[in-house]
């Protein structure tokens, strides 16, 4: 294999097939074609559609109520607040994950504090969490990364001992289960995002779910302009503002959800054929199963890749390849979210944590390596493929390297 056959110089491509998202059917089309004649397209008390979605996700989720709201930020925001912290308490997070994760903290009035990953899942690594725990130390937000489950045994055991509360990022993991149980549904509260490359999407959206009635009250006033159950609607309560859905976005969401168990499935499944068709392959290393995870949501199939079996080709190269072979792709975080410049000059704006906090002395090694050197995605959509997709896939990463080793 020469480097003028790669797709990126003018050769054919690996990949035969496109994978388009979202995908939908006429039901779907005609359900918010219902929602436009109805002539109800908002409902200022989340009943309607909002209301039926929300018990469907609920049901789904294994979880006494859930919770909708305008996207998945809002949905990790409302769950920390609603949880009773106060300016200045801690929440540890991980630093490989989208920056919502951490902003929500600081929007909170709280402190992030970074824990590295697990080299093997990219999740929090929990022999790392107790480390970092202080008396200010309130909650934990473990992030489901990529659809894998984190290690929420030992996560909620360390909680329960320091009396923390556990926030479940779910953005990535619709579906997903930890020992059989659905993940977002063990924490105190699970967040979801319905933002348009997630797995269950409705262009936007998010999502709590939880068990806990008291957290649930003081979200949905928190959604809801700090309105209270029986009082004016000019009587407001609590620091609130309207994060409310509307009718369409329900009517969508009910009619994708129908079709969520069967579409993680076929990501799952494709997702365990990958890995068995890439273990062989010398320098590709899939993220390691056998975490607890009993469904993987795949949002993202990572692998972790070695430049030294490429002849050196750095990983930013070899995406920008494997996406011109039409396997789509991405190179993933740039860099841990402390890196970013908001965190380096803290830029909080109008949003302030102590003086002493300083993100410029954060070194997360793990996380780092998998920003800058390691880490690799494959984007869901192209998880819905056929066993021959994954094939092709394989294949295109082959075929770099012949090239890349001449
Ligand atoms: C891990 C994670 N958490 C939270 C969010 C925030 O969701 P949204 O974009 O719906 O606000 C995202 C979105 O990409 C995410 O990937």
């Amino acid at each position: 294999m020469k480097k003028d056959d790669l797709a990126i110089n003018g050769g054919i491509k690996s990949v035969t097939t496109s994978f388009p998202w979202p995908l939908y059917e006429d039901t779907d089309v005609r359900a918010v074609a219902q929602a436009a004649q109805s002539g109800q397209w908002g409902n200022p008390d989340c009943g309607g559609l909002v209301a039926k979605f929300e018990k469907e996700f609920a049901a789904y989720c294994g979880t006494r109520y859930a919770l909708t709201c305008v996207n998945g930020s809002v949905a990790l925001r409302l769950a920390l607040i609603a949880s009773g912290v106060k300016p200045g308490d801690e929440v540890i997070i991980p630093p490989y994950t989208f920056i919502a994760t951490a902003t929500i903290v600081i929007e909170a009035n709280c402190v992030p504090v970074f824990v590295d990953i697990d080299p093997d899942t990219y999740n929090l690594d929990p022999d790392k969490i107790e480390a970092a725990i202080t008396k200010r130390t309130k909650a934990i937000i473990p992030v489901h990364f990529a659809g894998q489950a984190c290690s929420m045994d030992r996560i909620m055991d360390i909680a329960r001992k320091h009396n923390l509360t556990v926030i479940e990022d779910a953005a990535h993991a619709h579906g997903g289960e930890y020992k059989g149980k659905k993940l977002g549904s063990i924490g105190r509260a699970g967040c979801f995002s319905f933002q348009s490359s997630k797995n269950l999407s409705a262009g936007e959206g998010g999502c709590v779910v939880t068990n806990d009635e008291k957290l649930f009250d003081m979200m949905n006033s928190l959604r809801n302009v700090g309105r209270v159950k029986g009082g004016q609607w000019y009587e407001h309560h609590y620091l609130g503002c309207n994060y409310r859905i509307t009718q369409f976005q329900a009517a969508l969401l009910s009619q994708q959800l129908t079709r969520l168990a069967e579409q993680t499935k076929v990501r799952d499944d494709n997702g365990k054929y990958l890995n068995e068709l890439l273990a062989p392959v010398a320098g590709i290393t899939p993220l390691t199963r056998g975490h607890g995870e009993t469904v993987h949501t795949y949002h993202l199939y990572i692998f972790r890749y070695d430049k030294s079996k490429f002849n050196g080709l750095p990983k930013k190269d070899f995406s920008e390849m494997l996406a011109a072979e039409g396997v789509p792709s991405f190179m993933g975080y740039p860099q841990p979210i402390y890196k970013q410049p908001l965190f380096q000059q803290k830029n909080f704006l109008c949003y302030a944590i102590p003086d002493d906090v300083d993100y410029t002395n954060v070194h997360c090694q793990v996380a780092e390596k998998a920003c800058h050197e390691e880490g690799v995605w494959i984007l869901q959509h192209a998880m819905l493929g056929t066993r021959k997709d994954m094939e092709q896939f394989v294949a295109a990463i082959i075929k770099i390297q012949q090239a890349a080793n001449g």
